[in-house]
């Protein structure tokens, strides 16, 4: 049922936009907005042309082109994922009944805010990044960089015909809001705290596309089961796109960890600061900031509102169709974190049996979690293979939270709580202070030569697309 896709169209698309005139000319209004918006927000280092992958196509083969492109040229185009025609609700109150080729009425504005969410993080990251270029570790770092920026514009594009196809005046509204709030910005923020942070340092980079483009990818998987199936087409093909994001992300900080444990077994010290590397301390308190930000995302322990968008089939589970329920979940309970009052007046973290449709967020974070061990796994591996017996972990749920259960409480990454005072004199252990994020950024200076790395960080083990790590990546403006 795919249609090719057509590459000559000014919107490259596999949605047969060129039948739709009216979607078509509404889209074609938006794209020098967009473009706008991405020469005065997108990235700020001037560059003739990047080794990018452009989307074009969504079969198992051959869906992307890789090639030389000045970026203000790039295509971004609007993909989703073949339509199974006899696709069924898989979850929720409409289970078994086909999926939706429309926006039921009754459930119009939900799936509206639930895009228009998403929609908001894609931008957001590229505002967040558009200084890094500047400091680039090499040309192989810098090319994943734009690749990351771009396929966040696309996903932004992506949510963007959802709005414009099926929520008439509404939808077109908010797909200018979508370019209208900036990350940071104190007038119109990004609508989620953690896509108004800084990305000010690669070790921040690399976290964030760990940590906070793994969120992404949670969500995307929960948007991907929804029964109204061009979301749900859509979201598929993001994901594949995202898998890029969290590579960078992974063996980002893989390098960062493998150059720290070369200078600190090469000096037997663990003060590699005064040799240029990033201290493991750092590291880890990095680590401690982007992972307990990105639980925030995640939203409440219990949630009325998440249990309605399952039962109403909007947003289901990670991995629905592998679950062993019925997929209703009406009768379920599950144990979620608590924070619980002995009675004494003194709170202690604990758990509390909800219904399980009410703690949802609770099941998502928890396959998140799981899914962040296996990179501080790694991670671990390589410190062992070093020969190193250092180790860095991921904080207690209770560390650092702003959202949910714990957000009124301070703990330690052990999971200790503390008092306000205990917490303010000690977050400097656990966070990074701004003697370290100084530091991290006095190692920012560009290596923009082919072939060359920065010396705190290793050189990847590939290169992208087979190409080698010396490849001509990006040419500077
Ligand atoms: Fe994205
Ligand atoms: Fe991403």
């Amino acid at each position: 049922m795919t249609t090719a896709s057509d590459y000559s169209e000014k919107i490259p698309n596999n949605v047969e936009l060129r039948e739709d005139r009216r979607l078509q000319r509404a889209l074609e209004s938006w794209q020098p907005n967009f473009l706008n918006w991405w020469e005065s927000m997108g990235p700020t280092l001037p560059t003739q042309d990047v080794y990018l992958r452009t989307a074009i196509n969504v079969g198992r083969e051959g869906w992307a082109h890789f090639g030389h492109v000045a970026m203000k040229d790039y295509r971004w185009g609007i993909f989703l994922a073949e339509r199974d025609p006899g696709r069924q609700i898989g979850f929720g109150a409409h289970k078994g009944e086909p999926a939706w080729q429309k926006v039921p009425g009754e459930y119009r504005a939900d799936l509206q805010r639930l895009i228009v969410i998403q929609g908001d993080t894609e931008p957001a990251s590229v505002e967040q990044q558009r200084n890094l270029g500047a400091t680039a570790p090499s040309l192989y770092d810098l090319r994943n960089l734009f690749q990351v920026n771009v396929e966040e514009g696309r996903h932004l594009w992506a949510m963007v015909y959802l709005l414009h196809a099926y929520f008439g005046r509404e939808g077109r509204e908010e797909a200018e809001e979508l370019l209208h709030r900036n990350s940071g910005s104190l007038e119109s923020p990004r609508i989620l705290g953690a896509f108004n942070e800084e990305t000010p340092d690669w070790l921040s980079f690399y976290m964030f596309t760990y940590f906070t483009d793994r969120d992404g990818k949670y969500q995307l998987g929960t948007l991907k089961e929804s029964a109204f199936d061009p979301l749900s087409r859509t979201c598929e093909f993001m994901l594949k796109e995202e898998a890029h994001h969290m590579m960078v992300g992974t063996t980002g900080v893989d390098r960062v960890v493998e150059r720290t444990a070369q200078v600190m077994v090469e000096n037997d010290t663990d003060d590699v600061a005064a040799l240029g590397a990033i201290p493991l301390p750092v590291i880890q308190k990095y680590l401690n900031f982007h992972y307990s930000v990105s639980l925030d995302l995640f939203g409440g322990e219990t949630s009325t509102n998440v249990a309605n968008y399952f039962t109403a089939g909007l947003k289901g589970r990670w991995l629905e169709g592998r679950r062993q329920d019925d997929h209703q979940l009406t009768s379920d309970s599950i144990m979620v974190d608590a924070l619980d009052d002995a009675g004494d007046g003194q709170p202690s973290i604990g758990q509390l049996e909800v219904s399980a449709l009410v703690g949802l967020n609770t099941d998502l974070r928890r396959e998140y979690i799981a899914d962040c061990q296996g990179g501080v796994n790694r991670w671990n591996k390589i410190l062992a293979g070093a020969g190193l017996p250092h180790r860095v972990k991921l904080p207690h749920i209770a560390f650092n939270r702003r959202v949910g259960a714990f957000a009124g409480i301070e703990a330690s990454p052990d999971g200790e709580l503390l008092s306000a005072d205990e917490w303010a004199a000690r977050q400097g252990e656990w966070l990074p202070t701004d003697v370290d994020k100084t530091y991290v950024r006095s190692l920012m200076r560009p290596v923009h030569e082919r072939g060359k790395i920065a010396a705190w960080i290793a050189p990847p083990r590939n290169g992208i697309n087979g190409k080698p790590f010396d490849y001509d990546y990006v040419h500077l403006a």
